[in-house]
């Protein structure tokens, strides 16, 4: 499973050197095979002193080495860092930051050329899921139009906005759904993310073509964060 922790616009540098030593002893200390990944603010990177174990990327970026984009950062940045990691479409990206799919193509070709994994997230309004399963689908392949999918390095993380930060979560048999009829057409790993918590996330990673879980305000606090990988690791060992 893939675990992510997406801390937006939370943590400072000193918590976050903080946060990342306690999870890296916890996944050392419990042998964690996981793959989990951390997503810090930008203010925050560095080269810490932790194990290979934690992945660490950038929230998002921009789609160039260096240049005039006041208030961005680009490769050059993030070389500086030895990133490889990143997450390219989140719902508060496109949606608060109005980025238009074009831009977030944009944005995908680049790191992939740099060949970055990235965390493609892609899901769909209150709005278009009030109109039912075919609309809902069909909002997510616009959203895929243009995205490699072979692309080897790729994971996409469905993520409904009425679900992102609300605490109210997708129901399991929604998640299926969505994940059974993408499943058809990617064969990178397929995450959910939108009000996960150490109470819904058995049920959710139980979830046939789930892969594993991009969390938000539940990954924060890193024993709450550690409780998630904690389940997905009894989950492991039921199988
Ligand atoms: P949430 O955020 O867990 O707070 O709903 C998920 C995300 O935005 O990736």
């Amino acid at each position: 499973m893939i675990i992510a922790a997406n801390f937006k616009t939370n943590h400072t540098r000193l918590s976050t050197i903080e946060y990342l030593e306690k999870l890296d002893n916890f996944l050392i200390k419990y042998s964690i095979k996981d793959e989990v990944f951390v997503f810090p603010p930008f203010t925050a990177l560095d080269i810490y002193n932790i194990s290979d174990k934690i992945n660490i990327g950038v929230q998002n970026a921009y789609p160039a080495y260096k240049g005039s984009f006041t208030g961005e950062i680009g490769l050059l940045q993030l070389e500086e860092f030895k990133i490889k990691n990143i997450i390219i479409g989140h719902s508060e990206r496109r949606h608060i930051f109005k980025e238009s799919n074009e831009f977030i193509v944009e944005k995908f070709k680049f790191f992939k050329d740099h060949d970055f994994r990235i965390i493609y997230c892609v899901g769909e309004p209150k709005s278009q899921r009030e109109k039912g399963f075919s609309a809902v689908m069909e909002y997510i392949y616009s959203q895929l139009e243009n995205i490699d999918l072979n692309y080897d390095k790729l994971i996409v993380a469905y993520e409904p906005v009425w679900a992102i930060g609300t605490g109210l979560s997708a129901k399991k048999e929604d998640i299926k759904e969505v994940m059974d009829a993408l499943r058809e057409d990617i064969k990178a790993p397929l995450l959910y993310g939108g009000s996960v918590k150490p109470d819904n996330a058995k049920d959710i990673l139980s979830v046939k073509n789930c892969d594993g879980l991009l969390i938000g305000t539940a990954s924060w606090d890193v024993d709450s964060f550690c409780e998630i990988i904690n389940i997905s690791k009894m989950l492991a060992e039921e199988k």
